[in-house]
């Protein structure tokens, strides 16, 4: 059976002193919330030393924001699955929207990355989701199809065992703007129905987060949906009751 999860994507916020703060924080209330939920936390790179130190012994993963498409060498200012393995992630995201639309990430790309974080014992978070334009042109499913096949079609059954996927439809991250839950439970079934076309049974054990302006006020009604295995959380993540809340939505 697939597993609930709730990860907290804190992006580029807060200094170490803080995020750390924020770790401790939400290792604190982590005992509310049933060992059926999975709990991670994505701080930035230079967070995850210090932030896998205060989570030490918690239910609490690590995941980070990204990772390289290479192995390791000469290439400046990235950094490897291997050096997060050693940092003390367990997962990365991979995809996110903002990687895609600011950094010019590729399907090309992302099938490098994925492969990679895999064979290094990575659990991606891979993203997808339609901007407005394509939701608007009535484009979404074939969009999100898309991006699925071209990447997680690549990968064996035994790779793709590791993947978590988040749908994040780009018009609702950071605009407050959720996707309802109709919405998110037709595209979740849409998501789960493409996966099990090439993987078969495996889709019914693959978690399907949703993402976009996920807060303690809207979780129960998303993650209620059949489909609808947790959330990927922006901005209530750096808040660590509203993680928690979150969390408890199930
Ligand atoms: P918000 O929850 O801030 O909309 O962000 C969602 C997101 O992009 C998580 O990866």
């Amino acid at each position: 059976m697939r597993k609930n999860i709730v990860a907290g994507n804190w992006k580029m916020n807060t200094t170490v002193a803080e995020g750390v703060e924020l770790a401790k924080a939400v290792v604190a209330k982590s005992s509310e919330v049933p060992a059926s939920t999975g709990l991670i936390i994505a701080p930035p790179f230079t967070h995850l030393v210090p932030v896998a130190e205060a989570i030490k012994g918690s239910v609490i993963g690590l995941s980070a924001q990204n990772c390289a498409d290479k192995e390791k060498g000469a290439y400046t200012g990235e950094v490897s699955a291997d050096m997060l393995v050693s940092a003390g992630c367990a997962y990365t995201i991979l995809g996110h929207s903002e990687r895609r639309q600011y950094y010019g990430e590729t399907d090309a790309k992302l099938v490098e990355k994925v492969k990679l974080a895999i064979a290094h014992g990575l659990s991606p978070i891979f993203c997808v989701g339609e901007n407005l334009e394509e939701r608007e042109a009535g484009r979404h499913f074939d969009v999100v199809t898309e991006q699925i096949k071209n990447v997680l079609y690549t990968l064996s059954a035994e790779e793709m065992a590791k993947v978590i996927i988040a749908y994040e439809p780009v018009w609702a991250i950071g605009t407050g703007k959720t996707a309802t839950a109709g919405q998110a439970q037709e595209i979740h079934a849409c998501i789960r129905k493409v996966v099990a076309e090439k993987f078969g049974e495996l889709a019914e054990d693959i978690t399907i987060l949703y993402g976009g302006s996920c807060k303690p006020s809207n979780a129960k009604e998303l993650f209620a949906c059949p489909d609808i295995d947790g959330g990927l959380i922006g901005g209530a993540a750096l808040k660590a009751d509203d993680f928690i809340a979150i969390a408890l939505s199930f």
